[in-house]
């Protein structure tokens, strides 16, 4: 039989409980493939340097650190980034225009858009993130307060590239990218992953996009290690996570938090190295972290803002304005496929 055929009659139909009842939905595009997701996971960590891709840091808890490293006195990034969108906010909305579609990368609590969202008056908004957690608290609340904005959630790894065919209407599509996230993919992949979203920009569209510039090495190193150790417990609490993934008996304790600089790439880096030699079952396999040895887990690319220009340019973008606060600690651009602006 075929399920989708069936018709019941409305009259007859039991409402399906729900947590709230506004109008913002959220649909599931997570990968279908488990079993994949857990063996990339595990080659991972097995693999020598082991890495744990970014994406497990946004459990719960891990989202709820996030927010607290983004308050943090040294992670100056969230806070300067919205200085500039406070203070440029006319000339922003000026070069992007109003009622067009606003797409949220990687939206979270969907704090930094609903900043937006009464300047922009977009007719569609398209929260895009990992982390149901914060989409289904936040959409409901951002429904209520504005009716008339058609508002949605979408649950995906962009990181596995950009496919929002299904998501995005024809029509003028603002992206919205901010907080220095274009700095989480290597220059290689941010290239890919910009190119994807021109391709929904050519109608009138553009991508409004922060991101974190070239400074002193040890500002941007404090910025991924600060005093009160809140990205230390950040970063350990991927491991947190892994166990709940895999059965895994990581001890977080048992690693330490380290970021630096690497300047030969533009990036600052985030490991945990094993403060003692440990032993870890992982998928059977006793894999052994030598005293030392680091697990990956981020890297944070940092562009001068003609470098990522150019590299906005290089993704197919023809016109790109750039924003930034009097220190030049960080960037903001607007970049559409227009050639005039
Ligand atoms: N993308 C931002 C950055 O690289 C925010 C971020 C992502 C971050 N992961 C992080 C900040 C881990 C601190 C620690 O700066």
């Amino acid at each position: 039989m075929q399920r989708s055929t069936l018709r019941i009659d409305p009259r007859f139909r039991t409402p399906a409980p729900r947590a709230f009842d506004l109008d913002a939905d959220v649909v599931d595009r997570r990968l279908t493939d488990p079993a994949a997701e857990r063996r990339a996971l595990v080659t991972g960590l097995l693999a020598t340097p082991a890495t744990i891709a970014p994406k497990y840091f946004y459990d719960a808890i891990g989202c709820a650190l996030f927010c607290k490293i983004c308050n943090l006195p040294e992670y100056y990034p969230t806070r300067t980034e919205a200085r500039i969108f406070d203070r440029e906010r006319e000339a922003i909305v000026a070069a992007i225009g109003t009622g067009k579609q606003l797409i949220d990368l990687g939206a979270g609590d969907c704090a930094k858009a609903a900043m937006w969202l009464p300047w922009l008056q977009p007719s569609t908004y398209v929260a895009v993130d990992i982390a149901v957690d914060a989409l289904e608290q936040a959409l409901p609340k951002l429904a209520l307060a504005y009716p008339e904005i058609d508002i949605r959630g979408v649950l995906v790894d962009f990181t596995r590239g950009l496919d929002l065919d299904l998501d995005v209407a024809d029509g003028p599509t603002t992206f919205f990218y901010p907080g220095s996230s274009i700095g989480n993919f290597t220059p290689a992949d941010a290239l890919e992953f910009l190119n994807g979203i021109t391709r929904h920009c050519a109608a009138d569209g553009g991508l409004l996009i922060g991101v974190d510039t070239k400074k002193d090495p040890a500002r941007l190193r404090a910025a991924y290690d600060d005093a009160a150790g809140v990205t230390a417990a950040f970063n350990r609490n991927v491991l947190v996570h892994v166990n709940r993934l895999l059965g895994t008996r990581f001890r977080p304790d048992g690693f330490k938090h380290v970021a630096l600089y690497n300047e030969a790439l533009s990036r600052v880096e985030m490991h945990l190295e094993a403060i003692d030699a440990q032993t870890v079952t992982i998928d059977g396999i006793g894999r052994i972290f030598r005293a030392g040895e680091r697990i990956h887990t981020e890297s944070s690319y940092k562009y001068a803002p003609a470098e990522f220009v150019a590299m906005l340019q290089r993704a197919g973008f023809a016109n790109v304005r750039v924003w930034q606060d009097d220190a030049r600690d960080f960037a903001v651009c607007y970049a559409t496929t227009h050639s005039a602006g």
